[in-house]
């Protein structure tokens, strides 16, 4: 054990209290912590030196692999050359770099870029852009937003307020006002066991034309959904749910976003889901992979239009009152260009896109174990249902993960009782077989 491991593992035994973690229940955590102290490629190291395979990119955003040798060498040159400059007023040359780098990736006019520094800043940017672009234009009366149930858009109160997922939103208040939903898009009855887009389901895009009616679509500024629902347990969009959902938009001047945290930067086997899916919106949420997570980063991509409707009035004036002190960090930059670079050199989207039958192959090895409802995949990413311990919501899928780390030295994420598998794009067919090999020894051992 190396000194510096050594004290990791002192630690861990004093200092736990402080920490109050995210997204985790901490009295079972502190327990039994799951301590990461270093990583490498597809591997986690704990401090005691133990590899885990990395089996959700991070928490979907390490998508070229950890600790990248160049994403290291551009973060650590960035802060000898220029830690920060003023976001407002000011601005790097690497700012504009990366913009057009990332622009260049967006189909269509999708080439004007906000960058904020997560995937709930993001969603709160396009959310205000939605609204302040209907204001601009004489249309202030749209202000209605529409989400979608079981979305997840991180947890800003515009995040929560067009989510769908109940314990996001109970706890915090009366949220933002004026905001409806779409009926979620899955069907276990209709759509268990299918790889990529479900044939059902189509339909309930027509649901929007059902709010349209009710509200009035001069009240509506924007839908805002996830082309592919990560968080609740990646449930891909029914065949020609999203060209629906543009059409009707476009019928009714509303304007579409695409929450693209996830699915961007090569999940889907294609720079975004827009690509894969011959949809374009009028903005796109991205977030974690566009520098392979290594800092944080997110963004809003506007199309042309969009981002022209408020380069009006006198030249002085700032158009959109909206920015964070960290918009384009130089060394979130930084990483970012040196990721697009490994994405681009190393064909990751590409590789993603070959290895999705083999992926959705081996994830459905699981369809037959004992309590596996469902399996999902779509892209580089799988969703496995377990059946719910009586009384017990989400116990399960605790001690899935649990005994994973512990017992098969493989990360995976859990929603409930719900598994998620998405490892970064660099991922070999063998560890593929390995991860799922490992799952299922998981999946037995909890039922
Ligand atoms: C679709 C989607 N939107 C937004 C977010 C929030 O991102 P962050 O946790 O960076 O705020 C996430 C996070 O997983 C996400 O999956």
């Amino acid at each position: 054990m190396t000194p510096s491991t050594a004290t990791a593992v002192a630690r861990q035994t004093n200092d736990l209290d402080a920490y109050w973690l995210p997204f985790t229940p901490n009295r079972a955590f502190k327990r039994a912590p799951r301590l990461i102290a270093r990583a490498k490629g597809m591997h986690y190291f704990t401090p005691d030196g133990r590899a885990v395979i990395d089996g959700l990119a991070g928490l979907w955003c390490t998508n070229a692999g950890h600790n990248r040798d160049p994403i290291v060498a551009a973060i650590a040159q960035q802060a000898a050359e220029l830690d920060y400059s003023a976001a407002f007023h000011f601005a790097h040359p690497k700012s504009f770099e990366l913009a057009s780098r990332v622009a260049a990736l967006a189909p269509a006019d999708l080439n004007r870029v906000f960058f904020c520094n997560s995937g709930s800043e993001a969603v709160d940017t396009a959310l205000k852009i939605a609204l302040a672009y209907h204001q601009v234009r004489g249309e202030g009366a749209r202000t209605r937003l529409i989400g979608r149930e079981r979305g997840y858009h991180g947890v800003g109160f515009g995040g929560i307020s067009v989510g769908g997922i109940v314990n996001n939103r109970k706890f915090f208040g009366t949220l933002l006002a004026g905001v409806d939903h779409l009926p979620a898009t899955y069907s276990r009855e209709h759509q268990a066991f299918t790889k990529g887009e479900p044939q059902w389901g189509g339909h309930l895009a027509d649901e929007l034309e059902r709010i349209v009616a009710l509200h009035g679509a001069s009240t509506i500024a924007a839908v805002i959904v996830e082309p592919m629902a990560g968080s609740t347990g990646v449930l891909p969009p029914p065949k020609g749910y999203l060209e629906r959902l543009r059409a009707i938009c476009d019928k009714y001047g509303i304007l579409l976003i695409f929450d693209e945290v996830i699915t961007g930067f090569g999940r889907l086997g294609h720079a975004f889901a827009a690509e894969r899916y011959g949809v374009t919106p009028d903005l796109l949420c991205f977030a974690k992979g566009v520098n392979s997570g290594a800092v944080p980063m997110g963004g809003v991509i506007a199309r042309e239009g969009v981002y022209n409707a408020f380069m009006q009035g006198p030249e002085h004036t700032i158009e959109l009152f909206h920015g964070y002190t960290y918009s384009a960090h130089p060394l979130a930059c930084a990483a970012g260009l040196a990721a697009l670079d490994l994405y681009r050199d190393e064909q990751l989207f590409e590789r993603a896109r070959r290895l999705e039958p083999f992926f959705a192959d081996a994830a459905m090895t699981l369809k037959d174990l004992p309590g596996v409802l469902d399996v999902r995949t779509v892209g580089i990413s799988a969703g496995i249902d377990l059946a719910t311990r009586p009384g017990a919501i989400g116990e399960r899928g605790y001690e899935a993960m649990e005994r994973a780390f512990h017992d098969e030295d493989l990360v995976i994420r859990i929603t409930g009782d719900t598994l998620a598998i998405a490892p970064p794009l660099i991922v070999t067919e063998g560890q593929v077989v390995e991860i799922f090999e490992k799952t299922a020894r998981v999946i037995q051992a909890v039922m």
